[in-house]
């Protein structure tokens, strides 16, 4: 990554276009987070239906008063100890946050990615940078800058390559604005970590709370059916898809006895953080192979796999026909 290709995004950026960065995470599709009509563009060039709101990303906290309104004090401990990182704090919105970002909401979601060519490219822009990840709406994130390429071809105006993301699955949703801190989206940041640094118990927010698409069951989905079973199911569930006349995939350490060697194995290793890493890259590997079904096992919900646990089942639930409409706020 060249000086001149940070300043040429920042070009693009200034002008209202759209910059994909790499991420710790997964790549963003970034726009001006001050500019109504580029943040559009992002809606229109992932498929996404308005209304979702898209996180702002920021060079560092100190940019965070702009952004929100106050910074209460678990702000400034959470995003001392996680920032740059892969959380998102759900914060009271200032009024000069866009409403194409927030999609009207009150609130708006904000973190410091942490990743070199992130931060050069938003500490050149030096405004807030709208991100959701770089793929078309309901597939995959791509943790590469081939996939955005794939996924998004011409409707993006230039695509930062930073290498494969680290972390491999997308950041943390913390929402502050209840009266006890609830993860909307487990993320590259553990419940265990959040408890250790504020002292207390972290809950999960339910399904009904403001809506997120990363709580919709239908996201997270390659084009192969993901069937996830507990491990001594794999064998009889491929057994039943193959007797279906499927072509299947199993996705896990290794071939468990009794899969037959015509099923593809996708190698997911056991260690949790691996395991988030090597996910998407799994899951569209499926789809690169044409398989019509994915049979995998729940991983053990430690750490990073509690996320990976989490994208694996919203992969497997039910889609949403095209042309639905996901919840509203
Ligand atoms: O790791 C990540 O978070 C990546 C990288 C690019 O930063 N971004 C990402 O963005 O995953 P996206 O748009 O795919 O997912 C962001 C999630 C969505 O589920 C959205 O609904 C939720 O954050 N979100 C954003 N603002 C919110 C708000 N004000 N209230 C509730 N949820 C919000
Ligand atoms: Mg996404």
């Amino acid at each position: 990554m060249t000086a001149d290709e940070i300043q040429r995004a920042v070009r693009v950026l200034a002008s209202g276009g759209l910059v994909a960065f790499p991420t710790e995470t997964v790549y963003g599709l970034g726009a001006d987070a001050g500019n109504e009509a580029a943040v559009a563009g992002i809606f229109a060039a992932k498929g996404r239906p308005r209304g979702h709101p898209l996180i702002v990303h920021l060079a560092s906290a100190e940019a965070l008063e702009g952004w929100t309104a106050g910074v209460p004090d678990p702000v400034r401990l959470l995003a001392e100890r996680f920032w740059p990182g892969p959380l998102t704090l759900i914060l009271q919105r200032s009024p000069r946050v866009a409403d194409a970002v927030t999609g009207g909401r009150p609130t708006v979601g904000i973190r410091v990615p942490d990743h070199p060519v992130a931060l050069a490219l938003l500490d050149a822009f030096g405004g807030g940078v709208a991100a959701p990840s770089a793929n078309r709406f309901g597939s995959v994130s791509p943790t590469t800058a081939e996939h955005v390429r794939r996924d998004l071809g011409d409707a993006v105006d230039i695509v930062l390559d930073g290498g494969p993301c680290r972390v491999g699955v997308e950041s943390t949703i913390l929402d502050l604005t209840g009266e006890a801190p609830a993860i909307l989206r487990p993320g590259g940041v553990t419940r265990e970590e959040l408890e250790e640094a504020l002292g207390r118990p972290v809950g999960e927010r339910a399904a009904g709370g403001p809506a997120a698409p990363g709580r919709l069951p239908s996201h997270y989905a390659p084009r192969a059916r993901v069937v996830v079973v507990p491990p001594a199911r794999v064998p009889g569930s491929v057994a039943e898809e193959l007797k279906a006349g499927h072509r299947v995939g199993i996705l896990g350490v290794a071939r468990p006895p009794g899969v037959p060697p015509e099923v593809d194995l996708l190698v997911l290793p056991a260690d949790p953080e691996a395991a988030a890493r090597d996910l998407y890259v799994c899951l569209r590997e499926a789809d690169r192979r044409s398989l019509d079904v994915v049979v995998v096992s729940t991983p053990s919900e430690v750490g990073l796999g509690h996320a990976v646990a989490d994208r694996l089942r919203k992969a497997a639930g039910p889609r949403a026909e095209s042309g639905d409409t996901p919840e509203g706020p």
